[in-house]
């Protein structure tokens, strides 16, 4: 690929759209050696393949020998029993119902509650930057904070629970996600995936802290009993892939991307302050600019052409939702930075088809209501001083965002 600089490049990640407009211009269809998997860059190709059949999305023993070195494990271990029973990673009607039995979480009423929630904890959390202070840290001080607070606060996870939960999130998605030259352990992942199964399963006992009415667990803990299409193993897997989903970086990576985004173009400030419509679609914008996600798998469960190219049964393709949101074909200027594009909308980066993010609107819930509280209070943030990313490209996050409040 001549000058082009491979995706497996810890130094493209600050940046990785030119890399990304190349390769959709040159060569759409790309194999990626470090990532064992076809890297598809177009907007089109991408929605299609998310919502064609012949892509599966169960691909965690294909993930498992790619990353443990074919380490195999038993049909029983946690890892496949947990892999082959969330509805991530699972297909068909199977994948339906698995998905169906969390819709008591996230109705539109319930989604009403989160809304007033989430606005209450971002206030607080702009008004616990004390007085006098001019310039922070707006990784650590700010984008970590918020979904942890709506976490307790709306999805219910218990406040005295987190110091157990939220490190072994942490972990659980070091082992899952990290690069793959990443000195990976196999057995550690198992253990923390096992304590968060033994969390999940007391939570919704009732044995652990107390879940706040109303929240997402105690909406899902009250249909436990009543589940017909699952087990209630299956109910506690979804809660744990839930938890892991709550506390990724995706939702704090969104709010630093956005906060740079806005530190850097000041206008936009204005647009937000000034104009309704630009505050509803800023959760919009924020996520198509630059993807928490980057890209996502799937697996080809027999050959499939895709722009000329063979794709063979039992290959991975890596979908780069980042490299979509760019695409010129879709986004007029893409690389702008626009409260008033009109299709910001169209982003994948919630996913698209029938695994879309199921978290989807608690996520833009919290960055719109985050940007609210931020700018009602620090109208004039600008950036100050040189961010630093995380080297990973998947899950791309800031590491630390020095930020002049004004
Ligand atoms: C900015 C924050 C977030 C981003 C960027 C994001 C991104 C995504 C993406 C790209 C997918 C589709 C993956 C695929 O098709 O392979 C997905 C699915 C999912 N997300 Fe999110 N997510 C975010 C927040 C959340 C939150 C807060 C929750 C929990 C409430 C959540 C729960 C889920 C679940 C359960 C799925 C699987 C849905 C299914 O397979 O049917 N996400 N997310």
């Amino acid at each position: 690929m001549g000058n082009i600089p491979p995706l497996s490049d810890p130094g493209i990640v600050p940046d990785p759209y030119p890399v990304y407009a190349r390769l959709a211009e040159r060569e759409p269809v790309h194999w990626c050696d470090s990532l064992s998997a076809w890297a598809i860059t177009r907007y089109e190709d991408c929605t299609a393949a998310l919502s064609d059949r012949r892509f599966k999305a169960e691909r965690m023993e294909e993930i498992l020998s790619g990353k443990f070195n074919g380490r195999e494990l038993p049909a029983e271990n946690i890892y496949h029993r947990f892999t082959k029973n969330v509805m991530m990673y699972t297909d068909g009607t199977r994948h339906a119902a698995l998905r169906r039995s969390t819709t008591a979480g996230f109705t539109h009423e319930a989604h009403g509650l989160y809304s007033k929630l989430i606005e209450r904890v971002a206030r607080d959390l702009v008004a616990g930057v004390p007085e006098g202070v001019t310039e922070i840290d707006a990784v650590s001080g700010l984008a970590e904070k918020l979904p942890v607070q709506a976490a307790v606060h709306a999805f219910g996870v218990p406040e005295e629970d987190l110091d157990d939960v939220v490190p072994n999130v942490n972990r659980v998605m070091t082992y899952w996600s990290g690069p793959q030259e990443q000195p990976l352990e196999l057995d550690q992942l198992l253990d923390h995936l096992a304590e968060l199964h033994e969390y999940a399963f007391e939570l919704v006992a009732g044995k652990r802290g107390k879940v706040v009415p109303g929240t997402v667990i105690a909406r899902l803990a009250g249909s436990f009993s009543d589940q017909t299409e699952v087990t209630p193993e299956q109910t506690v897997h979804q809660l744990v892939l839930l938890l892991i989903a709550l506390f990724a970086p995706t939702t704090p990576g969104s709010l630093g991307s956005g906060t740079l985004a806005f530190a850097t173009s000041p206008g936009q400030i204005a647009r937000f302050l000034t104009d309704p419509a630009c505050v509803d679609n800023t959760a919009n914008e924020v996520v198509r600019y630059n993807a928490s996600n980057q890209f996502t798998w799937r697996v080809a469960t027999t050959d499939v052409h895709v722009r000329g190219v063979r794709i063979k049964s039992g290959q991975r393709v890596a979908l780069f939702l980042g490299a979509a949101n760019r695409d010129p074909a879709v986004f007029d200027d893409p690389d702008e930075f626009d409260l008033d594009r009109p299709n910001s909308g169209k982003n994948l980066s919630f996913g698209f088809g029938p695994h879309a993010c199921i978290g989807r609107q608690i996520a833009s819930l919290e960055i719109k209501w985050f940007f609210t509280a931020l700018f009602s209070r620090f109208p004039e943030i600008r950036l100050a001083g040189v961010p630093e990313w995380n080297s990973n490209l998947e899950f791309r996050s800031l590491r630390s965002l020095p930020l002049s409040l004004g």
